[in-house]
């Protein structure tokens, strides 16, 4: 993978973020309807646990992980006390299985890595680079003894 500067993987990763926004718009639907296709059971849990609509907690979680992977860049430590809280939070107090919450991430930029044309590679390692980082945090934050101990 080509190394290169922070402040280009930026610019790279927002040129990829806009084309996406200008082909799909609101990317909420599409990456929850693929989450659900992959795990029906995450459906249960944004019905179980909206206060509020279902959609409105799915928008917010999706721009959450949104925030997440466009600051893993230039605020990486930040990223990962936010995943090494919010994920043993979302597992123990809110019953979301890890994995569902992987899934989420995964999709969103999955959706967004998609919509890179193929002359655009730059793009596309700038993207798959911040994915790995998110999903090995959330992969870390997994292993943690806190969470090994009501694993079943
Ligand atoms: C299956 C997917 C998910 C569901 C059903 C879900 C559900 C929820 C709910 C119900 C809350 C509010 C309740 C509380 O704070 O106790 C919440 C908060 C939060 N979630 Fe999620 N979540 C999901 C995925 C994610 C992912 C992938 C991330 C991070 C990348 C994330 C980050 C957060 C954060 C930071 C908060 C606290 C701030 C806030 O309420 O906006 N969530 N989530």
């Amino acid at each position: 993978m080509t190394h290169r500067p922070a402040a280009e993987l930026i610019a790279l990763m927002g040129s990829a973020l806009e084309r996406a926004a200008a082909q799909i718009g609101d990317l909420t639907r599409p990456v929850l309807d693929r989450v659900y296709r992959r795990h029906p059971e995450a459906a249960d849990a944004f019905v179980r646990l909206s206060s509020g609509t279902i959609t409105e907690l799915e928008g917010r979680m999706v721009e959450t992980t949104l925030f997440c992977l466009t600051k893993w860049i230039e605020e990486q430590a930040m990223v990962e006390i936010i995943i090494h809280d919010s994920l043993p939070h979302h597992a123990m107090t809110l019953g979301i299985d890890p994995v569902l919450f992987q899934s989420l991430a995964e999709e969103t930029a999955d959706i967004i890595i998609a919509t890179i044309p193929a002359d655009r590679g730059d793009e596309r390692e700038a993207w798959v680079q911040v994915r790995l980082g998110l999903i090995g945090a959330m992969a870390k934050a997994r292993a943690s003894p806190m969470l090994a101990r009501v694993a079943r």
